[in-house]
């Protein structure tokens, strides 16, 4: 038996962001828990910004791709800095896209969100407006929230997290998506 689909996510298009270490960090032990999981890459994508004019006149296949692979998921993992108090726009554009035709390729999905930011507040004040987004495009979002502030400080130079509670932090959130999507 193969385990649950998870599309994941880093909200930063940065190489080497905190936020895809900790996406990196996130599907190790997703995978470990027997998950297959799919990890998007925003910067590959290259995603056009949303235009209803683009999408009557025919689909990129950036778009097309982003679609099928949004469908496909059965749960997301999403990591995401904050920026100017919220969410990115590559990340919110991409969410955009793959929200049409609404009710389709979210609904009824859980999502476990966290974010990473160098500053004090681990991206808080984002947090909540990427939550409301998931709900508005249907997804369910898990209850348990991630912090991970002073992101410049949290990693070693191979990614792993120094602090071991964080470490179980992400391990714990991963889990409750994996059992989450098995019931
Ligand atoms: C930021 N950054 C930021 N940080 C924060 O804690 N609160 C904020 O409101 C903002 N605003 C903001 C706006 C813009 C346009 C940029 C480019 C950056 C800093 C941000 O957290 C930092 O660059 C992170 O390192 C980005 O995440 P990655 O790329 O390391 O994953």
């Amino acid at each position: 038996m193969s385990g649950p689909r998870i599309l994941a996510v880093s909200g930063s298009l940065r190489t080497g962001g905190f936020n895809r270490l900790l996406v990196d960090l996130a599907v190790k032990k997703a995978r470990e828990l027997g998950a297959q999981v799919d990890v998007l890459d925003l910067k590959a994508q290259d995603l056009p910004l949303y235009d209803a004019d683009v999408e009557a006149a025919g689909l990129p296949p950036s778009v097309v791709d982003l679609r099928e692979r949004v469908g496909n998921a059965q749960a997301f993992i999403i990591s995401s800095p904050e920026y100017n108090s919220s969410i990115p726009g590559g990340l919110k554009n991409a969410i955009d896209w793959a929200s049409r035709p609404p009710g389709r390729r979210f609904q009824g999905k859980w999502a476990a969100v966290m974010g990473a930011s160098p500053g004090p507040f681990g991206t808080a004040r984002m947090q909540p407006h990427l939550r409301q987004v998931m709900l508005a495009v249907g997804a369910m979002v898990l209850p348990t929230q991630l912090h991970l502030a002073r992101a410049g400080e949290a990693f070693t130079p191979d990614g792993a997290l120094k602090d071991e509670a964080r470490q179980k932090d992400v391990e714990a959130l991963v889990t409750e998506l994996v059992d989450r999507v098995k019931v």
